[in-house]
């Protein structure tokens, strides 16, 4: 089975480029659907989930070039509003495609998106959302069919809860509207930010992005457009938790400390020192190990991100002191836990509660990711472990991180990625 190796111990020192933000670009990919013409991404990561959303647009209609990390759609000609079940299934936030399509083509056919490791993954909200716009959903033996895309109406959406695929869902769907829409308690995230700066560089009319309320004037004109998607801050927040980790020092650039404050906050609590500039931040562990840092809630933004969850656990399972996290976002996201354990950490996970217990040394093991970040998290906890971990699971990283064992390696870390 595929599996990384790394051999822990080894202080990190170096530089690293963050690449593109894949909850940024998923949305993007499925906005490129509202302009009839020719949408042009640079910095799009080479994911996974990335790859699925392009085999989502060739399968809609459009033209789809990859050159490095630039990806041009071509949209001019969309003929199917179907979403296969095998697209569907190889990406769990493939419903962000849902209010795209019905505003382009008028309606939609998807399947159901299964939970996912991280629990149920209800979409309530988002169709909540499009019916208030006008669209008819109705389900039909796991399908979703929607109607009427071609009438949607502005309207006043209220959603009950800051859900930033609700949002996404919202924004492009009412950029397919007549009239006016504005979205209360509205997502917060940089990825909002970034897909609706992508949105008006198309020529759509969004504001308030970064707020509570945003604002959508449906129907204007578009044409093409190109765009810089933002970095990945929570590849970002993984490899400042692997020098925390491992000890040593790193810059990284290519994304905005301002978007992860709340991580680096917590990382100086603990002991790290942090020197951030506008597109880069600079960590240096020199004091080993980290001090435990009290109580971390996961919330929506500006809150702790419930994705840094499991690296910074992970940097944490070497520390002085105890560390409990609240897990409040998702009900199944400690699934990294039993694997931390299986290298000598103390965790002990409750529900949505997790209490790390930080101990002098790990050693290494084999360990299985479960999710994405969960498997970030393995990868972070065995460059501080005496020794060999060995990580299979690699699907699940391959995700969200397009060149972790390059970035890792260009720290100094011995990482090696064995293919059986
Ligand atoms: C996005 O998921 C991200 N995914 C997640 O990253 C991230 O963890 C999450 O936001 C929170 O920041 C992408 O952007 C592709 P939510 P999303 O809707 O949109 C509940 C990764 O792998 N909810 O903000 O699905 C939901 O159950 C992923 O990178 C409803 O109840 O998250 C959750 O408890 C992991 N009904 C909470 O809201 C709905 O209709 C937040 O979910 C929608 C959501």
């Amino acid at each position: 089975m595929d599996h990384y190796e790394i051999r822990g111990g080894t202080p990190l020192s170096g530089r690293v480029e963050i690449h593109g933000a894949k909850n940024s670009v998923l949305p993007m990919l499925a906005a490129t659907l509202l302009n009839h013409g020719v949408s042009v991404l640079h910095n799009c990561p080479n994911l996974s989930d990335v790859d699925a959303s392009l085999a989502i647009l060739r399968h809609l209609g459009c033209r789809v070039e990859r050159e490095e990390d630039r990806v041009t759609v071509d949209a001019a000609s969309v003929t199917r509003w179907d979403i296969p079940d095998h697209l569907m299934r190889e990406m769990r936030s493939s419903v962000i495609f849902l209010g795209a399509i019905l505003a382009r083509t008028g309606q939609a056919d998807v399947s159901m998106p299964g939970g996912c490791e991280l629990g149920p993954r209800p979409i309530d909200l988002h169709l909540a959302a499009l019916e208030r716009l006008g669209a008819e959903v109705e389900q039909q033996g796991g399908r979703l069919l929607c109607t009427r895309g071609d009438r949607l109406t502005g309207a006043e959406i209220d959603l009950s809860l800051p859900s930033v695929g609700a949002t996404e869902n919202a924004m492009l769907a009412a950029v397919g509207a007549f009239g006016c829409t504005v979205i209360r308690n509205a997502a917060r995230e940089p990825e909002i930010v970034d897909l609706a700066r992508f949105l008006r560089s198309m020529g759509a009319q969004v504001r308030g992005e970064g707020s509570s309320t945003v604002i959508v004037e449906g129907k204007t004109p578009l044409h093409d457009a190109e765009y810089r998607v933002m970095g990945d801050r929570i590849v970002a927040a993984t490899y400042l938790s692997a020098v925390a980790a491992a000890g040593g020092e790193a810059e990284l650039t290519g994304a905005d400390p301002s978007q992860f404050s709340s991580v680096l906050a917590l990382l100086r609590q603990g002991g790290a020192e942090i020197r951030c500039r506008p597109q880069s931040v600079h960590i240096r562990c020199v004091q080993k190990p980290l001090c435990g840092v009290g109580c971390i809630r996961t919330a929506p933004y500006p809150g702790f991100p419930t994705d840094a969850q499991p690296v910074l656990m992970a940097a944490l399972c070497r520390s002085q002191g105890t560390t409990v996290f609240v897990e409040t976002m998702f009900e199944n996201r400690y699934r990294h836990v039993d694997e931390l354990c299986r290298m000598g950490a103390n965790i002990r996970a409750e529900g949505r509660v997790a209490v790390v217990t930080g101990v002098e040394r790990l050693r290494g093991a084999p360990v299985q990711a479960h999710d994405l970040r969960g498997g970030g998290a393995l990868c972070v906890a065995a460059l501080g472990a005496e020794g060999i971990t060995t990580v299979t699971g690699l699907n699940h990283i391959r995700r969200g991180y397009a060149s972790l064992v390059e970035d890792l390696s260009a720290l100094g870390a011995e990482i090696r990625e064995v293919n059986a």
